[in-house]
């Protein structure tokens, strides 16, 4: 069965949907670059071992990262899953678990890479927002898609309302992706693009505002 490792920084939601998604695979860790993630929590109640690497300890990222690195090796995941991990992490550390690393991102990438995805979705006035989880590359929120869900956005949406749309459907395509991953049903070939082995195709198509 394979192994993974759940890097969080805070709340947690999307750790918490893998841990009861009942995935085929084993939940090693969770990892935390800070000591008061809720989420350590929610993983503890879950009886999964924690770990923290607080970032403040370190000089500079590429310690950070070593010391990152050096903890996740402990338990030899075969995917280290980001959840909310929210540190810019170097091009050593990604090319160090190439293929393995995998973000969730609150937009439809490549739009609105970086933070406040959801009020950059209502400042530009988009119809269609989302998440997307894909294979972390060196650039910050971008790398080979695995997965996207798209939702509307509504006229009288807030962040708040908006976030929390995005979020309904993180939780249900980041464990979709890491079933898929464990199963060995995506991988990354080597042109760097994301091979699915699955045959699903979306018939379906989100018009937002819908026709009259
Ligand atoms: C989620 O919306 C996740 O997509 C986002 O942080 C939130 C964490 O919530 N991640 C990023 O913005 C990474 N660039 P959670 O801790 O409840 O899962």
């Amino acid at each position: 069965m394979k192994k993974i490792v759940i890097l969080i920084s805070g709340r947690g939601s999307n750790m918490q949907a893998l841990l009861e998604a009942k995935l085929p695979c084993r939940i090693a860790a969770v990892i935390s670059n800070r000591v008061d993630a809720q989420g350590l929590d929610i993983a503890k109640a879950h009886g999964i071992a924690t770990a923290v690497v607080e970032h403040r300890d370190y000089a500079d990222r590429e310690n950070f990262d070593a010391a990152l690195a050096e903890t996740i090796d402990i338990y030899q995941p075969d995917f280290v899953v980001l959840a909310g991990f929210m540190r810019i992490l170097t091009t050593k550390f990604v090319k160090r678990y190439h293929g393995k690393l995998i973000n969730i991102h609150p937009s439809l990438l490549p739009a609105f890479g970086g933070l406040n995805t959801h009020a950059r979705a209502l400042h530009d006035g988009v119809k269609i927002h989302g998440c997307t989880v894909h294979f972390v590359a060196s650039d910050l929120d971008h790398g080979p898609i695995i997965i996207q869900a798209a939702v509307p956005v509504l006229r009288d949406d807030t962040e708040q309302t908006l976030a929390a749309r995005v979020l309904r459907e993180e939780h249900r395509i980041y464990a979709q992706a890491i079933r898929w991953l464990c199963e060995d049903k995506v991988v990354l070939n080597e042109q760097g693009q994301t091979i699915l082995l699955i045959h699903r195709q979306s018939g379906f198509t989100l018009v937002s505002p819908g026709l009259e």
